[in-house]
């Protein structure tokens, strides 16, 4: 069974991702990640965010196992990686690495902004998940302080509309959701009722006695 997750910033997509991939028992891949690492080189490197065929060689010679979700998760790192998000190249020299892991036999779950749509189309079951930006922006901003990040609420709802701007405007693989996409907008759930909404619709679309359950 393959699950495609999309949503905006901050919408929680990653904690049901991982929480839908622990119950099914399949691999799961946080594809703001691959941004979040080409995004983090980029800076470390001083590159120019307009230099694309250079942003391009730096997601070309990415290696997944070297990304530590810890340090990618700045805010700074997330800025750079909406911006190099939109580089068409960049989206290229990734896409192989996303389909493959998506295509592996048993399944998987990915998470992101264009798994439903550009990713994984044939997916089994995708979900949108999203929230008002400032449902959204007070998240983020709780997640930033106890990272020991500094930041003010209203510089992070700033930032997170900056976000959505740039990412659904880009003409590459913008963050749309897929036609047959479920929305789930989790602005008044908690965790636990965002988790289960979310495992309910799941259950209601996912094949009976699919591949998952007989272990293949
Ligand atoms: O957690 P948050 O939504 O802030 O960030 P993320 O999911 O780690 O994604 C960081 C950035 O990577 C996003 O703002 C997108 O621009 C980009 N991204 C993308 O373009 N396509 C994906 N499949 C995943 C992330």
């Amino acid at each position: 069974m393959i699950i495609a997750i999309d949503g905006p910033a901050a919408s929680g997509k990653g904690t049901i991702a991982r929480r839908l991939a622990a119950h099914y028992r399949l691999p799961h891949l946080d594809t703001g990640l691959l941004y979040r690492a080409v995004g983090a080189k980029a800076l470390a490197e001083h590159v120019d965010f307009d230099d694309e065929a250079a942003l391009a060689v730096l997601a070309g010679g990415l290696d997944l196992g070297a990304c530590d979700p810890e340090t990618l998760k700045s805010g700074a790192v997330g800025e750079a990686a909406s911006r190099v998000a939109a580089v068409p190249d960049v989206r290229a020299k990734l896409l192989r690495l996303q389909k493959d892991f998506a295509a592996q036999p048993g399944g998987a779950v990915l998470d992101g902004r264009d798994i439903g749509t550009v990713i994984a189309p044939a997916a089994d079951v995708k979900l949108f998940i999203t929230a008002t930006p400032e449902a959204r922006a007070a998240r983020r901003h709780r997640e930033l302080l106890q990272r020991g990040e500094e930041a003010t609420l209203d510089a992070v709802l700033a930032d997170i509309l900056k976000r959505d701007q740039r990412d659904s405007a880009r003409a590459s693989a913008p963050l749309i959701r897929a036609d047959d996409a479920d929305i789930l907008d989790n602005t008044r759930l908690d965790v636990e009722q965002s988790w289960q909404a979310a495992l309910d619709l799941v259950e209601r679309r996912r094949p009976h006695g699919g591949l998952h359950e007989r272990g293949q």
